[in-house]
């Protein structure tokens, strides 16, 4: 079970990173950079601001990583890039003790994939953090949690030195306690996890369906523009509508 398990995610993963290399073959690879990460830079052109989609979760919740499994490749694959930008928090319902220490759900286990996924997010180009984080809940929905390291296999080209010095530096912790600021800002409060907001406003069906069409129309653009993905998706013929088909029949999204 689990060794076809790792095959299918490997595909997956393969099938993924060559798609995400294709469609950013152009664009600008920038280094890593330190915190704190800049504010989205001016938007070049008179393109409307993209729409935020923000997904709070906890990297043990079960929920949280049925839902990842679930939307991050939908979300990647449909290159909703253009006119979303999709933000992890990896800390969810955790807190802050009065020491300064996080403290989270599912105890330290949690904490410590948290801060992986953290770091990940933080220093890897691109969608491969995003990536990576669904790799990871990947294994976790499989109950393999303790294979989480093998994602640093699984992902072609990833480079798991920068990941390991965040961690091991106070980088990790300082995003950490980043996203505990974000978190406690949120009105109104996380009351459960995967919380998902959109613009700031919770969208209490996290359905990828409800979210697609959410973000659809809270897009400023025309229609045409924020919608036409949907059509593109929607040609059967269109290679990504095709991997999609197979994936979801072999249950891997
Ligand atoms: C901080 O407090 C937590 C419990 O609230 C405890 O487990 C942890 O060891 C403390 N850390 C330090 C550095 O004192
Ligand atoms: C989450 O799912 C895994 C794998 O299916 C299972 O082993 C674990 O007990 C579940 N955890 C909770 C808190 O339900
Ligand atoms: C969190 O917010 C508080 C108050 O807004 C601020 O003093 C603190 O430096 C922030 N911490 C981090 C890690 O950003
Ligand atoms: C969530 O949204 C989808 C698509 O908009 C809809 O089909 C589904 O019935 C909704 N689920 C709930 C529980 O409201």
């Amino acid at each position: 079970m689990a060794s076809s398990s790792l095959k299918f995610l490997t595909l997956l993963l393969v099938f993924l990173v060559s798609l995400q290399r294709l469609s950013s073959a152009d664009a600008v690879v920038t280094a890593p950079t330190i915190l704190p990460i800049p504010a989205v830079g001016p938007i070049p052109s008179s393109r409307p601001k993209r729409v935020s989609l923000d997904f709070h979760y906890d990297s043990l919740d079960n929920s949280s990583s049925e839902f990842l499994v679930k939307i991050i490749p939908n979300i990647l694959l449909e290159e909703l890039d253009d006119f979303v930008k999709l933000t992890l928090h990896p800390y969810g319902k955790s807190r802050v003790g009065r020491n300064g220490t996080v403290l989270c759900q599912h105890g330290q286990k949690e904490c410590f994939l948290n801060k992986v996924e953290a770091c990940a997010i933080h220093v890897l180009p691109h969608n491969m953090g995003a990536y990576f984080v669904f790799c990871v809940q990947y294994m976790v929905s499989k109950g393999l949690v303790n294979s989480w390291e093998a994602c640093f296999d699984l992902l072609i080209g990833m480079d798991r030195n920068p990941v390991v010095d965040c961690y091991n530096s106070d980088v990790g912790t300082k995003l950490e306690l980043r996203y505990a600021n974000e978190s406690s800002a949120l009105v109104p409060a996380i009351t459960q996890v995967p919380w998902v907001t959109l613009d700031e406003v919770p969208l209490y069906n996290t359905s990828y369906e409800n979210i697609r069409k959410a973000v659809c129309h809270a897009y400023k653009g025309t229609p045409e523009e924020a919608c036409q993905k949907e059509v593109g998706y929607a040609d059967e013929t269109s290679p990504t509508a095709k991997f999609k088909k197979r994936a979801f029949r072999r249950g891997w999204i």
